[in-house]
């Protein structure tokens, strides 16, 4: 549906669930993808090797989204090889849910440091990059916790409020440089993610979504591509939900 030949788009966790529909969606519209990854090597290879030709213009790095060093250095190799950078997708996530008053103070601050800095780190020196070129898209992929709160996510729902907040704040920032700024919401996607949820809690959930199913990967991926072409010039700052009505 859009076209992004000569475009270079970076997609953070682009190599499981959510991501890795989002990178397979800009390699089939021309793109260039670097998707990136902090552990999980089969997933990357079983990813790589199921994408056949489609993998030439896949490139792939392990770095921790949370660590201010290893960021640098990747943009650092990245500027060396590849140009016409226009795409940031921030899309890594972790979850480490617990009843507030249970929490340990580590999986408070994990999840903080990786969905909310993590974002911080990556748009920044994204926004250097796309400053000199006037032009550039960020799409954070964020979650309906940020305003629903579900119980035993806090330390998720704080972080996935504060990229909705921090995008804001953003948008107008970047906007004169012709850089637009967004956020995707998905609701109940069936990845991975998922996984961890009791039967129980996946039926409580199925209840209170009016389309009655749970999303694809692929849904979400269709939004980001719209959010990141040319045609969404004219959006920025806000936040775009895929979630069956939720
Ligand atoms: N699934 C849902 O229902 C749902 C709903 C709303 C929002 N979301 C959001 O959508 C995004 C993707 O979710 P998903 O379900 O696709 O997750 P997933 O299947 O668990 O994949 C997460 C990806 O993030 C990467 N990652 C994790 N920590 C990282 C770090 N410190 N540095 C760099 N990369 C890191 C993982 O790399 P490895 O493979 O190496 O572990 C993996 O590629 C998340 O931000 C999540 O909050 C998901």
């Amino acid at each position: 549906m859009f076209n992004f030949r000569d475009q270079t788009v970076v997609v953070t966790g682009g190599t499981r669930g959510i991501g890795r529909a989002i990178t397979r969606r800009f390699l089939d519209a021309g793109a260039t993808v670097v998707a990136t990854y902090t552990a999980n090597d089969a997933a990357k290879d079983e990813f790589q090797d199921s994408l056949g030709p489609a993998a030439r213009n896949l490139h792939l790095c392990k770095f921790d989204v949370a660590d201010y060093a290893q960021v640098e250095a990747f943009y650092k190799d990245f500027d060396a090889q590849h140009k016409n950078f226009s795409v940031l997708v921030n899309n890594s996530g972790i979850r480490k849910d617990a009843v507030l008053a249970m929490m340990r103070p580590e999986d408070w601050q994990k999840v903080l440091d990786v969905n909310l800095t993590g974002v911080f780190y990556m748009s920044k020196l994204a926004v250097h990059r796309f400053m000199a070129n006037r032009y550039g898209r960020i799409i954070t992929i964020t979650s309906p916790a940020s305003r629903f709160g579900f119980e035993g996510q806090a330390n998720y729902a704080a972080s996935k409020a504060g990229q909705i907040a921090m995008s804001r704040s953003l948008s107008k920032e970047v906007a004169s440089r012709g850089i637009t700024v967004n956020c995707v919401s998905p609701g109940f996607i069936d990845t991975e993610f998922l996984a961890g949820l009791s039967e129980k809690l996946r039926k409580e959930y199925l209840v209170s979504i009016p389309l009655k199913r749970f999303g694809t990967p692929d849904e979400v991926a269709a939004c980001v591509l719209f959010l990141s072409s040319r045609e969404a010039g004219y959006i920025t700052g806000s936040v775009l939900s895929v979630d069956g009505g939720l």
